[in-house]
């Protein structure tokens, strides 16, 4: 393997091409490190205004080395190497760490996360907007275990609100802002068991309907959960499994308009055309439902009839910023998760790098001086990539080397476990006798155990691994920098947010999500953090890993508490971008 390095590195120093004329200069990078220290001593001066509007950006399943290999892939998609590119998120002033399992689960999902990170109790998975009192499919422990999420909340203050997801939009993580379930998967009342139906627990598409009926924006999949069985989808009308799939005989979408103020104007649409022809200034409820389940893969989209995630969000944003009071969105990259479950992982990407255009767009949209913006992630996935890849190699290629015991190449991207688990003849495949580069490659999986069974086939587990690596470029850097950490970041307006809560930074508070109340301050509600400030002497890209199997140890970083009459909000999963963009 030495050798085989050493050959590799050899042809690279060789090919001179591979190195930017301008990164050969010293003089480079202790300009990057000065210019990284000088916005991270300008952070210093906090930006204290109380945040107006809070938009959520959830990226499901993205964890960093997703978010690294994503900085690759759009960087490449500019005809760039890429590792020097910078995300949308990456250009925010502030990043941290946080844990994000479950209260019964190690490798947590969508639904206990969702709950934690939008309602600030942690609960069981596959649970949404109760806590960890209710048992996953158990409908007769919900009763009294309801917890409200930022959603309500804001609701409750006047706000406008609303929610933008690529999957269908009774799916986990938009469901714990509007619904309470002990199970993520009773979309309708026919995904629902009997005993469950009669236990009374309602499924989550009455839910949204009913629960919340003022929500100002929906825009996702989902359309078949809303229509009685059977019904023919409106798109696919001959395709069976998009037909209807409720019992009850109601068609929510008619209910969804029925439950509007008289003199409200409350639109549906089903397809882009329509939603971007809406004079939005006419509208004061919208519901857009572009697929009968989840929302295609954006490399897959077809443009006349679904819009992309940004589309969404900047007809989202434009609906919402009619309100004098501010708004709360939550936005959700949904589909990385299932790129990652099939061992896609083109597909996950692109839906990562669609998701940042999302950050950035919005960031054009609103202002810094009265919009906190947040990204994060609710869990990792067992994606990696490595292989001493030469700098510019293309984020799907080859490995620059063959595999030491099967002498056969291997791409640089692999995952854990999952449906790219093949053996041919008995072997490992030879990925260079395949279009690895195709959007629905599965990338090998090292899932030797999931060979003659198909829960792995099926089911990819997330990745349990904390997400610790730095590889969050600049940003990292700049907050290590930062003698201040603020833990303002999800404090709205001081109705919304009485009493922020002083985060303590000690060790010990890396296992609580969620911070007590009690040890209030009046705002700034800052922490205190010792950090090495040399740290941030070094430049962004210095920081950065070399593979994302293990990336060096860095600083942890915690998460900001949101209080609200006494309630805490959970600490945010895996990366977290978070305060007024701008810097670098
Ligand atoms: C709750 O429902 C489960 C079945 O889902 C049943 O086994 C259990 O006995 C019920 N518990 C109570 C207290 O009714
Ligand atoms: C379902 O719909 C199809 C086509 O509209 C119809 O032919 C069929 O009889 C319906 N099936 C049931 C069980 O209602
Ligand atoms: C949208 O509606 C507003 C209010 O009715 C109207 O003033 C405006 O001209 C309309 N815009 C377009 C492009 O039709
Ligand atoms: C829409 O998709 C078609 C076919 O993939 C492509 O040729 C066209 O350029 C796309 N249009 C836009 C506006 O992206
Ligand atoms: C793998 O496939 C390539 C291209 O088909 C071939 O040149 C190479 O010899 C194969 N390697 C092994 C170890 O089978």
């Amino acid at each position: 393997t030495m050798k085989a390095f050493l050959l590799a590195l050899l042809a690279q120093l060789c090919s001179a091409s591979l190195v930017p004329e301008r990164e050969k200069d010293p003089e480079y990078w202790r300009q990057q490190a000065q210019e990284t220290l000088r916005d991270a001593l300008r952070l210093q001066h906090l930006n204290q205004n109380v945040a107006k509007n809070l938009i959520l950006f959830l990226g499901d399943g993205m964890g960093v080395s997703t978010v690294t290999a994503a900085r690759i892939l759009k960087g490449q998609l500019q005809h760039r190497k890429g590792e020097e590119s910078l995300l949308e998120m990456d250009k925010f002033p502030y990043v941290a760490l946080a844990k994000t399992y479950n209260t019964n689960a190690q490798v947590p999902d969508s639904a206990g996360t969702a709950t934690a990170y939008l309602c600030g109790v942690k609960a069981n998975e596959g649970t949404v907007g109760v806590s960890a009192g209710v048992t996953r499919d158990r409908c007769n422990t919900t009763k009294g275990q309801e917890v409200t999420s930022i959603l309500r909340w804001a609701k409750d203050e006047g706000k406008a609100v609303g929610i933008v997801t690529t999957t269908r939009v009774t799916h986990a993580t938009p469901s714990a802002a509007y619904a309470h379930s002990a199970n993520r998967d009773w979309y309708s009342d026919g995904e629902m068991p009997l005993d469950a139906l009669e236990g009374g627990c309602k499924d989550i598409a009455r839910q949204l309907v009913e629960n919340i009926p003022d929500i100002e924006v929906i825009l996702g999949g989902g359309r078949k959960y809303m229509f009685p069985r059977n019904t023919s989808d409106v798109e696919y009308p001959q395709e069976e499994r998009h037909r209807g799939t409720r019992l009850d005989g109601k068609d929510l979408v008619q209910a969804w308009h029925d439950a509007k103020p008289a003199g409200k104007v409350a639109k549906y649409v089903w397809h882009r055309r329509e939603l971007l022809a809406l004079n939005l200034s006419r509208v004061d409820f919208l519901l857009g439902l572009f697929e009968p389940g989840d929302m295609v893969y954006e490399l897959d989209r077809n443009n006349e009839t679904d819009p992309s995630l940004s589309e969404m969000v900047a007809v989202a944003i434009r609906m919402l910023q009619k309100n004098p009071r501010g708004f709360f969105l939550l936005v959700e990259g949904g589909r990385i998760d299932h790129g990652h479950h099939e061992g896609k992982a083109k597909q996950a990407l692109h839906e990562a790098v669609e998701l940042d255009r999302a950050v950035g767009l919005a960031g054009r949209l609103t202002s810094p001086h009265d919009t906190l913006s947040v990204v994060t992630a609710d869990h990792s996935h067992v994606f990696t990539f490595g292989g001493y890849t030469p700098r510019g190699n293309p984020i799907f290629g080859l490995a620059p080397m063959q595999s030491d015991v099967d002498r056969k190449p291997f791409t640089s991207i692999l995952y854990g476990n999952g449906p790219g688990y093949k053996i041919v003849g008995g072997e490992r495949e030879n990925v260079s006798a395949v279009d690895f580069a195709h959007a629905n490659y599965q990338a090998q999986a090292a899932c030797y155990g999931c060979v003659n069974g198909d829960a792995c086939m099926q089911w990819v587990p997330e990745g349990g691994r904390q997400p610790r690596g730095c590889a969050c470029g600049a940003l990292h850097v700049a907050a290590l920098g930062e003698p201040l950490l603020p833990s303002v970041h999800m404090q709205m307006e001081p109705c919304m947010c009485k009493q922020p809560c002083v985060c303590q930074l000690s060790p010990a508070n890396l296992g609580e999500q969620v911070l007590p109340c009690t040890d209030v301050q009046m705002p700034p509600c800052v922490c205190s953090v010792t950090q090495h400030r040399t740290a941030a002497a070094h430049s962004a890209t210095q920081m950065q890993p070399e593979s994302t199997v293990s990336p060096p140890p860095c600083q942890p970083h915690y998460l900001f508490p949101l209080s609200q009459n006494g309630r805490c909000c959970a600490k945010f999963g895996v990366c977290v971008w978070f305060g007024v963009r701008g810097n670098r």
